[in-house]
């Protein structure tokens, strides 16, 4: 190969890796996307049963175990017009809403010992 030949090769190579990386980016940012149900086992139901007054983003903000997700349910159905679903399909829809948005650990940080507050002449 001539010196110019490897030049090409090179330049063609070097200019080529970037298209390489955006694709690959692009294909991680697909998976979930923000506000966007985990397609986990039961997704279905949740799509098709809770989306209908609010976007999905209202859900998978929330966190909570399952007493605190049938509460919900339950005072959306009692003040919000949400219907009677049907036993099993509640059942499934809290099984999917507790293992992928379950009850998180303290959600705000504890408030500060006074010792470690600035001083405050009011006091
Ligand atoms: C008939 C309409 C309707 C359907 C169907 C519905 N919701 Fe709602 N939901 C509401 C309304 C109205 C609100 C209050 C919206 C607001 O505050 O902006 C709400 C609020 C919520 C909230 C926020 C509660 C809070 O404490 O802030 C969650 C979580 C939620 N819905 C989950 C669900 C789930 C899960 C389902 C499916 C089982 C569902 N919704 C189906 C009407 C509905």
């Amino acid at each position: 190969m001539t010196n110019r030949m490897k030049l090409i090769w090179l330049t063609l190579i070097t200019l080529s890796l970037p298209l390489l990386f955006t694709t690959a980016s692009s294909t991680a940012q697909e998976s979930v996307a923000a506000g966007e149900l985990v397609q986990e086992e039961g997704w279905e139901l949740v799509r098709d049963n809770c989306t209908e007054c609010h976007s999905s983003l209202i859900i998978v903000q929330n966190s909570g175990n399952r007493d605190v997700w049938k509460s919900r349910i339950e005072w959306m159905q009692s003040s919000q017009g949400l219907g009677e679903l049907d036993l099993e399909v509640e059942g499934s829809i809290l099984d999917y809403l507790t293992s992928n948005y379950g009850q998180k650990t303290a959600s705000r940080r504890q408030a500060l010992p006074m010792h470690l507050m600035p001083s405050n002449s009011n006091l």
